[in-house]
């Protein structure tokens, strides 16, 4: 196995791991020798489906505020937020818009040549910068042109890292496979920062890529490092139906209704001030009740819908700023929505938990951080606000990048990655995993898996059904233990690579399902129709969730609660 050698080694090529990229360039002026390893194209990071916008208090002048932005975030978080994480980030994402600006993205903007800022769910001010609704588009290839003015990066696309080398609880390095050869290398860092995104594939009906299927978060789990509120899993209410794919939040921002069957915009009933536009929870478990009561949609696969009407905002609006919903609806469903409603229902869509880390995005482990939705500092609680996960990814990839660069240019000498571990590694994935001959396909174990998550560990949940999925979960891996792996090649074998991220997604579905089931209140987008009220006393903490062989084991940490004292949320 080749042992290859980089000072800083950041895992994800999306918002958050090319961002930590540029400032560790920037801060070591170009001294720092950065790896970026993606086991996709650089790209093709999940990023760029982003569409709505990103949050940030750009105008004070006309009435918004840090404080405003602040109470938002933690009201919406369902008082699950770390107060002092949200001070620091809502203070640091300004300087990360104008940056963006600086470097050329196409922010859309106002007829005075300002940049523009619409509303989103649960924002009282519309704070959102948007490039139509291609927002992660736009970045993404910001960031990235801005990245090739270094030649201290060097980027490994389509290498899967497969597990984390630490010793004496010090990050030393990574695993991963090398696609093109088939061949796996340990790559010995000094610092390492984990960017990889969230795990939304393990529900069937998502707006998430494919290649979403939480592979930091489960590999940091088997390194023994936390994962945080993993039970937290934000269904985002429009996804467009059959095919899941975002219809933004900014449709609704820009002034898009949600209409029942019966033609009737029923958010009056559940949200009467903030309508369409309360957080995505409240909306997601509207729209189910609707549909659970009759009075959405019905279509024969059990995918009934509501209509999210955009109709009334024209043809030049529609065209200007939400050309790429348009575009999906069109050529997915056959629908203009410039003259017809869109067929819509929550998606799995974000996880609001992750790796856990301190406020400035540090592991537990020395070396290494985690920055992005495969971490949970926790800004975002039991429920984030749209337009608060790109900005995230802004501001912990900066905080991370120069964090892991001043440790990293503090250790004089690599130490030496552990020999042992990495021949465990290569055994365990080519020998264990990928030798196995037996009678269980594993793609049939994930669709299941998926299935399963739909319907159990959704958006209603009870004790009954959390404890069939947990079990349901658990024979699922003991079947995996039976896989028959086909294509044994080595060269470009994406077959390899969907089975070990099939072994991740249904770790981390278990740690979902174990944590969901152990939280006996309803928070943010954890709601127990056993446990219909929010409980403060016994609930108001986070859940870490610890591998162990025979499953999770649970502990809790209490929340920061620092100026904001929890109130009844109301919209
Ligand atoms: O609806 C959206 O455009 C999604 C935004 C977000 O998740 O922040």
């Amino acid at each position: 196995m080749e042992i290859i050698k980089h000072d800083l080694v950041i895992i994800g090529s999306g918002l958050a791991g090319l961002r930590a990229a540029i400032e560790a360039s920037r801060f070591s002026k170009g001294k720092l020798d950065v790896a970026i390893v993606t086991k996709t194209q650089a790209l093709r990071a999940h990023s760029v489906c982003a569409e709505g916008g990103t949050a940030g208090v750009l105008r004070v002048e006309e009435g918004d505020s840090f404080e405003l932005h602040e109470w938002d975030t933690i009201k919406g978080s369902d008082f699950l937020a770390d107060q002092d994480a949200v001070e620091l980030f809502v203070r640091l994402l300004p300087s990360e818009l104008i940056q963006l600006e600086h470097w050329g993205i196409l922010w859309s903007r106002r007829a005075d040549g300002r940049v523009d800022q619409r509303p989103f769910g649960g924002h009282s001010f519309p704070r959102a910068c948007y490039a139509g609704d291609y927002t992660g588009f736009a970045e993404m290839h910001t960031l990235y042109d801005t990245l090739q003015k270094y030649d201290n990066v060097k980027i490994y696309e389509e290498w899967f890292m497969t597990s984390l080398l630490i010793e004496e609880n010090k990050f030393k390095g990574i695993t991963a496979i090398e696609m093109k050869s088939g061949n796996m290398h340990a790559i010995k860092a000094k610092a390492g920062i984990i960017a990889t995104g969230g795990a939304g594939r393990i529900y069937s009906f998502t707006t998430y890529s494919h290649t979403t299927t939480g592979d930091g978060q489960a590999v940091a789990y088997r390194a023994g490092i936390p994962l945080k509120d993993m039970e937290f899993i934000q269904f985002h209410p429009t996804g467009l139906v059959p095919s899941g794919v975002l219809i933004t939040e900014g449709a609704r921002g820009e002034g898009g209704y949600l209409l029942n069957k019966e033609g009737e915009r029923f958010m009056k009933r559940y949200a009467p001030k903030l309508m369409e536009l309360a957080p995505r929870d409240i909306v997601s478990r509207s729209i189910m009740t609707e549909i659970i009561e009759g009075r959405g949609f019905k279509r024969p696969d059990g995918l009934d819908y509501v209509h999210l009407d955009i109709s009334h905002l024209g043809r030049e609006k529609i065209l200007e700023r939400l050309m790429s919903i348009r575009e999906y609806s069109i050529r997915l469903n056959g629908i203009d929505p410039i003259y017809e409603p869109i067929p819509v229902r929550p998606a799995a869509h974000y996880t609001m938990g992750g790796i856990h880390t301190d406020t400035y995005g540090a592991t537990p482990i020395q070396g290494l951080w985690a920055a992005g939705e495969v971490a949970c500092v926790s800004i975002h609680g039991a429920n984030r606000l749209g337009t608060n996960s790109t900005a995230e990814c802004l501001v912990y990839g900066t905080l991370t990048g120069r964090a892991a660069t001043q440790y990293a240019l503090s250790q004089s000498s690599y130490s030496n990655v552990p020999l042992d571990s990495i021949q465990m590694e290569e055994k365990r994935v080519f020998d264990e995993v990928l030798g196995k001959e037996g009678g269980e396909n594993p793609f049939e174990i994930k669709e299941e898996l998926r299935n399963l998550m739909d319907k159990k560990v959704g958006i209603f949940r009870t004790e009954s059904d959390l404890k069939e999925a947990a079990k349901e979960i658990r024979n699922l891996k003991k079947r995996f233990k039976n896989i028959k792996v086909v294509d044994k090649s080595r060269v470009y074998n994406t077959n390899i690579i969907g089975v070990l991220e099939i072994e991740n997604m249904l770790d981390l579905a278990e740690v979902i399902a174990y944590s969901a089931l152990a939280r006996t209140e309803s928070r943010g987008a954890h709601y127990r129709i056993d446990y219909p009220q929010r409980d403060d006393k016994n609930w108001l903490k986070h859940t870490l969730a610890y591998y162990t062989p025979e499953g999770p084991k649970l502990d809790y940490i209490p929340v920061r609660i620092i100026k904001w004292l929890p109130v009844e949320r109301k919209y």
